[in-house]
């Protein structure tokens, strides 16, 4: 299965990458600080490690930090994916780079396809937006993949954080009236991993199927671990004050893969999963 260049490989999408492309003809996982996106002579360094595709898990995912610190932000998260993709273009290999629902809106009742008007409004989202055109208008072999609300074995994540808080608290106040696709990474990679067998090059949306909102996530997490009669109460997004407001309802629709065969089943499944697999070794 070729040689597999991935960055960001300590993060929570990579470890998934990492154990989904183990059996590659080659596997080289890229961390920092060595491996530093932002830096230019990242181009130089993929060009002579000469994989046949790059994935790009490296990001500055600290959504509200961003707002602080713009620059560095859009030096990983616009720059980086730049460099990359110039360093693909000069080997002939293909970057799949990893973007975010936040790129749009997020109106109540809207479901995003990926053919549609982005309109990012936080800091991290301009900069995950502009990546996206970045790395667009240096190469052509390049696979935009958008994702929502990810979580994975053995990292930090919004299940990981409501299981902690559960078990100190005993009751539970969650957000009611944000929306999203819960996603686990294990089944991003799987798509990838299926995507990049087929070349056509282009955005998709790998997102585990259906929609829900935090309070739901939070509700269906406890239900699984033996924890049902736990007390949730909704709040709303104004209730859980934070220096970015998200957006209400930035759904994704994987309509792109599905036309190619790529499926990620629901929401509900892969979270059953979650939470019977051990963290990664
Ligand atoms: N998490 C979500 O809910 C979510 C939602 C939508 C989209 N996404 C997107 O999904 C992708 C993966 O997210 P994730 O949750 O796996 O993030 P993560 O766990 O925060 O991992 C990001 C990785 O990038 C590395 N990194 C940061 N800056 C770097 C730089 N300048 N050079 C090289 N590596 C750098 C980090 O290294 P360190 O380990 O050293 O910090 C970390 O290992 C990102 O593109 C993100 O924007 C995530």
């Amino acid at each position: 299965m070729s040689h597999i260049l991935i960055t960001g490989a300590n993060g929570q999408l990579g470890q998934a990458l990492r154990a989904r492309f183990v059996s590659a003809d080659k596997l080289t996982c890229w961390t920092r600080p060595q491996y530093d996106i932002a830096d230019p002579v990242i181009a130089d360094a993929v060009a002579e490690a000469a994989p046949d595709v790059v994935i790009n898990a490296a990001a500055w995912t600290n959504v509200d930090g961003a707002e602080e610190s713009p620059d560095e932000a859009f030096a990983v998260n616009a720059l980086g994916p730049k460099y990359l993709a110039a360093g693909c273009a000069r080997r002939g290999a293909a970057l799949v780079h990893i973007s975010t629902n936040e790129v749009f809106a997020g109106e109540i009742g809207r479901f995003y396809r990926e053919y549609e008007q982005i309109a990012p409004r936080s800091v991290y989202a301009r900069s995950k937006a502009a990546g996206e055109q970045a790395a667009g208008a240096v190469l052509d072999r390049l696979y935009i993949v958008r994702v929502a609300w990810l979580y994975g074995p053995g990292s930090s994540n919004f299940p990981s954080k409501i299981s902690a808080a559960a078990d100190q608290y005993g009751a539970l106040r969650v957000v009611n009236d944000e929306y999203g696709n819960p996603t686990y990474a294990p089944d991003v990679a799987k798509a990838i991993a299926l995507l990049i067998e087929t070349q056509r090059y282009g955005i998709y949306h790998f997102v585990n199927d259906g929609c829900a909102s935090r309070y739901d996530w939070a509700v269906e997490l406890l239900r699984l671990t033996g924890r049902k009669t736990l007390p949730v109460t909704p709040i709303g997004a104004r209730d859980w004050p934070r220096p970015t407001m998200p957006p209400q309802h930035a759904v994704l629709v994987n309509q792109a893969g599905a036309a190619l065969g790529i499926h990620l089943r629901c929401w509900q499944d892969a979270l059953r999963e979650y939470v019977q697999t051990e963290p990664y070794e």
